[in-house]
């Protein structure tokens, strides 16, 4: 469900014309929409029940306007480093709704999530375990923690996005949990509260979601019985989104609607206090990347339609082979003739391509199309490459939109620089 639809022959989002946010602010250029937002989160809620914890994992879209749009509404943030925890702040989520996940975390990081006061900290290997001891005492405070475990059950929607196997870097075996409960439970600065689990992303068939979550369930069942307190049960994210329209494999309810039957059938009649930590189901399909067409490179067997974005901008497709559909921005008839294209944008090498030989209305130099479902790792994980200046982001609600990230200045982009002495 989201909120990008043609108003009289348009693409708009919500109430706003696309071509208006265009003409204000260029391209390429990101569009959120807050009612599509609002409205996965208020549905994720609602399906998880009342007493959930829902920590939006901020990695997929960390836009100003989006963390405040959510804390509005008592999101809390799933973060990853210090810069995460400072933008959640500074977007209105209260350090008592903020988990701090990751298999990297430094000690200085360490040291500021415990300053703050975070929620939880996810531990995710001894030597982690140890160092936030360390921290936390030498700050003089107690650091509520669960421990993230690896249930070696992996899922996802490609392997670089697959977590919870125990080929993959994430969390204490599954065999340790029970021996480093015990010991965490014995050392000063930390209270371990609880476990937590994340085997992936992008998934639509939960099959073997539902068994990590099981072995999880057992896992908590054996430590109580060894007398150790568990209050807190932390299941991730990883919830797909139909980013292909009819979704290929998939069929039924929608994802969200299933996810959550399953959660409530295994963890059914255990008492135990439930945290989520939901990122792409939340703002995947409530984000577009706009882009212009610059150049039609015709060849004897294909054609090339160069954008103005490139893989900078949206490394996905690049990165994981991802599907993205292509709208155009002026609602083509519903009979015009397609014709195949590879979509592809300036950046200097061939893995700058969105996708090859898609079948599409005709798209001329000039003509605005928009890459759907790009709310969730796309901004995000946009860079400078080719000193492309990061985009400009917007946020509509209702007739309004608001650049809640300008595009960056080139003064910006090359002014961090400094000359050595030597050159100066
Ligand atoms: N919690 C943990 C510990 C995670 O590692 C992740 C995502 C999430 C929650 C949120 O997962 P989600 O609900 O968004 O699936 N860049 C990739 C996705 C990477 C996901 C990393 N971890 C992509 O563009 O598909």
């Amino acid at each position: 469900m989201h909120h990008f639809e043609y108003h009289d022959g348009r693409l708009c989002a919500e109430g706003v014309d696309i071509g208006a946010i265009v003409e204000a602010v260029g391209t390429p250029v990101y569009i959120y929409s807050s009612a599509t937002i609002e409205r996965h989160f208020e549905v994720f809620r609602a399906l998880l029940g009342p007493k959930a914890h829902v920590f939006y994992a901020m990695k997929a879209n960390a836009n100003l306007g989006v963390l405040a749009t959510l804390a509005r509404l008592g999101a809390g943030a799933d973060v990853v480093s210090e810069g995460e925890i400072r933008k959640a702040m500074a977007a209105g989520v209260p350090a008592e709704r903020i988990v701090f996940s990751g298999v990297g975390k430094t000690e200085a990081e360490l040291a500021h999530a415990v300053g703050v006061g975070v929620y939880q900290i996810n531990i995710e290997s001894e030597g982690e375990l140890e160092a936030l001891s360390r921290v936390a005492s030498r700050l003089g405070k107690t650091q509520n923690a669960v421990f993230r475990v690896n249930p070696d059950i992996g899922a996802g929607g490609h392997a670089k996005i697959t977590t919870g196997s125990s080929a993959n870097k994430f969390g204490v075996s599954f065999d340790e949990a029970t021996r480093l409960y015990a010991r965490g439970s014995n050392l000063p600065g930390v209270r371990i509260v609880g476990l937590a689990v994340h085997i992936g992303s992008q998934i639509l068939a939960f099959e073997g979601m539902a068994e990590a979550f099981r072995k999880m369930r057992g896992l908590v069942e054996t430590l109580r019985g060894e007398g150790h307190r568990v209050e807190r049960l932390d299941l991730g994210g990883g919830v797909g989104v139909p980013y292909e329209i009819p979704v290929p494999f998939v069929q039924g309810p929608d994802a969200i609607e299933r996810y959550a039957a399953m959660v409530h059938a295994v963890m059914d009649g255990l008492d135990i206090e439930l945290g989520f930590e939901p990122g792409r189901v939340i703002v995947a399909n409530a984000g577009i990347l706009v882009t212009r067409a610059l150049y039609i490179n015709q060849r004897a067997d294909r054609q090339f339609l160069i954008v103005d974005a490139a893989m900078n901008d949206l490394v996905r497709p690049a990165m994981y082979e991802a599907y993205h559909e292509i709208w155009p921005v002026n609602e083509p008839a519903p009979d015009a003739p397609r014709i195949a294209y590879d979509v592809v944008g300036p950046v200097c090498e061939s893995g700058d391509t969105f996708t090859t030989g898609r079948q599409l209305p005709e798209v001329r130099p000039g003509d605005l199309i928009a890459f759907q479902s790009a709310g969730a790792y796309g901004a995000t994980m946009s860079s400078t490459y080719n000193l492309r200046p990061l985009v400009a982001e917007v946020l509509v609600r209702g007739k309004a939109f608001s650049v809640t990230r300008p595009r960056q200045t080139y003064e910006e982009l090359i002014g961090l620089d400094r000359l050595p002495d030597w050159l100066a």
